[in-house]
């Protein structure tokens, strides 16, 4: 059995007890709720991916309450730190060297020398690592290549969720975010945008005075004709001195019912989600199109049309700020699957 937990101290004790003793909890972000585990514990790490189905030990974000405890586990270059102390606790993962003797489980980091880190802002989840006082790896708490849950009944969701597979599920309420962080790489002294996500691209482009570098991708290029092949998930066929690039499989954040985007009208028998005003029958992303709306509202809208039963088609995005983030999960989520 999964218990729910309320996010009172009581419940946020208790969770971090469990946590402690090795057991999976889900826990509330501001971007998704996470399956957190004890990141020094393989045998805790070993259950996320177990109880995700996940199909390769593909590397896990490590969540801290601050920066100080970031730079116990990982080496920060300048600018790494310039970004860590302007948008930490926030919707941003920067990938950097792993310090040596960090004491982090090497299923954690696939084995390699890099670390995913990442500083949550939700007072859950900050509260929640301070009580424990551990490092706590935590992918989406969803099903491996399912949608990303923005609320605590997705994660123990019967149809695709983690009921009964994990020791409990940190009720925080709905995630502000609603899209995963984005995720920073470097490549010598330029910083690639791994994963577009919460923190607007141009936001860090802003702070860094430089533009991002996009890893070359072949799913980034050209996402609908690339295959389902796990093994790029973990950017194993990248030319040499690529950073390896998140989330690389083809189908994933999928409705059980086929997805068309940038539709213009729906085609009879579709569930159409707009941006801008609802059609009859229809959803939206947000009435006033509002980007930062839109990206929140994601996932729980598409659980919503997927409901439904019907094949669902999604108005353009305009690919700029979050858009950019909404998009690359709406092309994963309409990609060929297996
Ligand atoms: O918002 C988020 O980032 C959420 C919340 C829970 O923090 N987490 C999340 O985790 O989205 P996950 O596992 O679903 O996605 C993390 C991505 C994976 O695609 C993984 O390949 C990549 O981060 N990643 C982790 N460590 C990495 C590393 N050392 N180098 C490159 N990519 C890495
Ligand atoms: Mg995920």
């Amino acid at each position: 059995m999964t218990q729910i937990l309320p996010a009172s101290q009581q419940g946020i004790e208790h969770a971090a007890r469990l946590l402690c003793q090795g057991q999976l909890v889900a826990i509330p972000t501001e971007t998704v709720y996470g399956l957190a585990a004890d990141a020094r514990n393989p045998h805790a790490v070993a259950r996320i991916f177990e109880a995700k189905e996940r199909p390769s030990f593909n590397p896990l974000i490590v969540h801290v309450p601050d920066l100080e405890t970031a730079e116990q586990i990982a080496v920060f270059p300048e600018t790494a730190r310039h970004l860590a102390e302007r948008l930490w606790p926030g919707a941003m993962t920067l990938v950097l060297p792993l310090r040596p003797g960090s004491g982090i489980s090497d299923l954690v980091t696939a084995g390699g020398d890099t670390i995913a880190i990442r500083v949550p802002a939700h007072p859950v989840a900050q509260k929640l690592l301070r009580q424990a006082a551990i490092p706590l790896a935590a992918p989406s708490a969803n099903r491996s290549g399912r949608i990303s849950p923005s609320r605590a009944e997705h994660v123990t969701d019967p149809n695709g969720g983690l009921h009964g597979r994990i020791a409990a599920v940190l009720d925080g309420g709905p995630c502000g975010v609603g899209l995963e962080s984005t995720i920073i790489g470097w490549q010598g002294n330029d910083a690639v945008l791994l994963r577009p996500g919460g923190v607007e691209a141009e936001t860090i482009e802003a702070l860094l005075n430089q533009k991002l570098r996009r890893p070359h991708i072949s799913i980034a290029a050209n996402p609908s004709t690339t295959s389902t092949d796990q093994t790029t998930e973990s950017g194993n066929d990248l030319p040499p001195g690529t950073p390896s690039a998140p989330g690389q499989l083809s189908s994933h954040y999928a409705p059980n019912a086929p997805l068309r985007i940038n539709a213009d009208a729906a085609q009879p028998g579709e569930v159409f989600i707009a941006f801008g005003p609802a059609i009859e029958g229809g959803l939206t992303l947000s009435h006033d199109r509002d980007l930062r709306e839109a990206a929140a509202t994601l996932f729980e809208t598409l659980r919503r049309a997927d409901r439904l039963g019907r094949p669902i088609a999604i108005a353009p995005i305009p690919d700029e700020g979050l858009g950019l983030a909404i998009n690359d999960r709406l092309r994963r989520a309409a990609a060929p699957r297996d």
